[in-house]
C-alpha cells in the first residue's frame, strides 16, 4: 500500500542545468481556492474586494447549450458509457478535425468530469512510485499535487520571460537527460498562468527533441485553445509533429471555451491503449461524467461557435485596460498573455509573494501568489470579470504597490 510519505514527495526543481530537491507541503485547498475563500469571507463580512482570483469566465453557457439541456430534461437520463456518448465522441472528433485537422477514431477518445479528471485519470492509469513528470513553470498549481498524490515526483522546469514564459528545446533536452525517469512532459498552451501559446517552428523544434526521447509521453492541455488574442488559433504538438501522435495525449474540455465550469465534462484524444486505460481508471471511479451535462456538450461543440469570438474581444479588451495600468507602476513588469485570461506581472524587489497577496487583500484586491505557479515575485490576475472591477482592482494593486510599505 502506498504510504503518506510517497505522497508527499518532495518536488524537483530544474533550473539552469541544476537540479534540486525541495520540501513541498502536503497536497491541501489550492492556494489559489484558498485566496478566493479569503475574498469571499471579507465580503461576506461587509469589505469591497475586487476578486481577481478565480480562473472562472464570468459568463454563462450559451443561450442554445442551455436550451439543449432543458430539452434533455425530457428524456430518461440514464448511465451512459464510461467513456462518454457516442454522439459527443463523434462531435470531440469532428471539432477536431475541423478545427486541428486532426483525425481520431472512436476508440481514441475518452470523456470525463472536466480536463482535470482526465489529466488525473491519466496519471492514474501510467504512474507509479519513482516515476517522474516534467512540468515547465509557470505551471496550472494542480498538475505538481496530481503527481505526487500518484506517488511520482514533479521535476519542474523555470522558464522566464525572456522566453515568453515558453519552455526552449534547449532546457528540454538538458532536463530530460537528467531526469531518467521521466514519463510525461505537460505542455499546456495557452498556459495557465502565463498566456504563452507556442508556434509552429517552436513546436518543431521541441518535437526534435522528444524524437530524441522516445520513453516520454506528452501531455498537451490545450483547455485555452479557443481563448487567444491573435487571429489565427493556437496549433498543437499532435498537429506539428504527427509523428509523435502515438505518445501525445490532447486534452480538453468545455470548461474555459464554451463558460461551461460546473458541468464538467472533458476529454482526451490519444493512443489506443492509453485511452482505454483511462476509460478503465474513469469506470472504476465514478463511471462517467454526468449524462445531462454530456448532452450539453454536444450542443455547445456542434452548435454555433460565434460566442467564442464574440467573448474573445472582450477578453482582449479587459487584457489591454489591465496591461494599460499595470504598466503605468514602476514596480512592475508584465507580459502581454496571447490567450487564456490571465495576467503574471512581476513585482520588483519583491521578497515574499504570499505576504504581499495578503496585504493586497487588505488594499481590497484579491490575486493569487506567483508562488502557486512556481513563479515566486509574481501575481497571477484573472482578468474573467468585469472591465471595470478589473480596472479598479488593478488600481488598487498599483497605488498599493506605490505605498512602498509591502516592501
Ligand atoms: C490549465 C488547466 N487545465 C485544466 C483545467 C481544468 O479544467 P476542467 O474544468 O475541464 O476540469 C484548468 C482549470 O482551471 C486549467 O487551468
Amino acid at each position: 500500500m502506498r504510504k503518506i510519505t510517497d505522497i508527499v514527495a518532495p518536488i524537483k526543481h530544474f533550473e539552469e542545468g541544476v537540479m534540486s530537491v525541495e520540501a513541498s507541503p502536503p497536497p491541501e485547498l489550492s492556494p489559489i481556492l484558498r485566496m478566493a475563500r479569503h475574498a469571499a469571507v471579507l465580503r461576506e463580512q461587509g469589505h469591497d474586494i475586487i476578486d481577481l482570483t478565480l480562473g472562472e469566465p464570468d459568463f454563462n453557457a450559451p443561450e442554445h447549450v442551455l436550451d439543449a439541456a432543458r430539452s434533455a430534461l425530457d428524456e430518461r437520463l440514464g448511465y451512459a458509457p464510461a467513456n462518454g456518448l457516442k454522439p459527443l465522441r463523434d462531435a470531440i472528433r469532428q471539432r477536431l478535425e475541423q478545427t486541428k485537422l486532426l483525425e481520431y477514431d472512436d476508440d481514441q477518445v475518452a470523456v470525463g468530469c472536466g480536463a482535470k479528471q482526465i489529466i488525473f485519470n491519466a496519471f492514474t492509469a501510467t504512474l507509479k512510485p519513482g516515476d517522474q513528470v516534467v512540468i515547465p513553470a509557470p505551471y496550472w498549481a494542480a498538475y505538481p499535487d496530481m503527481v505526487r498524490l500518484c506517488g511520482a515526483e514533479p521535476v519542474i522546469l523555470t522558464t522566464t520571460a525572456l522566453e515568453g514564459f515558453r519552455l526552449t528545446p534547449e532546457h528540454l533536452e538538458a532536463a530530460l537527460k537528467l531526469a531518467t525517469r521521466a514519463c510525461w512532459l505537460i505542455l499546456n498552451a495557452p498556459g495557465n498562468p502565463s498566456g504563452a501559446i507556442y508556434s509552429s517552428v517552436q513546436l518543431d523544434a521541441l518535437a526534435a527533441v522528444l524524437r530524441r526521447f522516445p520513453h516520454v509521453r506528452v501531455l498537451c492541455d490545450d483547455i485555452y485553445a479557443s481563448i487567444h488574442y491573435a487571429e489565427r488559433p493556437p496549433t498543437t504538438l499532435a498537429a506539428v509533429a504527427p509523428d509523435l501522435s502515438p505518445r501525445i495525449l490532447l486534452v480538453d474540455g468545455v470548461s474555459k471555451a464554451y463558460a461551461m465550469t460546473g458541468w464538467r465534462v472533458g476529454w482526451a484524444c490519444g493512443p489506443r491503449d492509453l485511452i482505454r486505460a483511462i476509460n478503465s481508471v474513469q469506470s472504476n471511479n465514478c463511471t462517467q461524467t454526468s449524462t445531462l451535462s454530456q448532452k450539453a456538450a454536444i450542443a455547445a461543440l456542434l452548435g454555433p461557435q460565434q460566442s467564442i469570438a464574440e467573448r474573445n474581444a472582450i477578453y482582449r479588451q479587459r487584457r489591454d485596460t489591465a496591461l494599460e495600468v499595470l504598466r503605468g507602476c514602476p514596480d512592475i513588469d508584465v507580459l502581454a498573455p496571447e490567450g487564456a485570461f490571465y495576467l503574471l506581472p512581476k513585482i520588483q524587489g519583491i521578497a515574499d509573494d504570499q505576504a504581499l497577496a495578503m496585504t493586497l487583500l487588505g488594499a481590497g484586491v484579491a490575486v493569487v501568489p506567483g508562488s502557486a505557479f512556481g513563479m515566486p515575485g509574481h501575481l497571477r490576475l484573472s482578468f474573467a470579470t468585469d472591465l471595470a472591477s478589473l480596472a479598479q482592482g488593478c488600481r488598487r494593486l498599483t497605488t498599493e504597490l506605490g505605498r512602498q510599505s509591502w516592501r
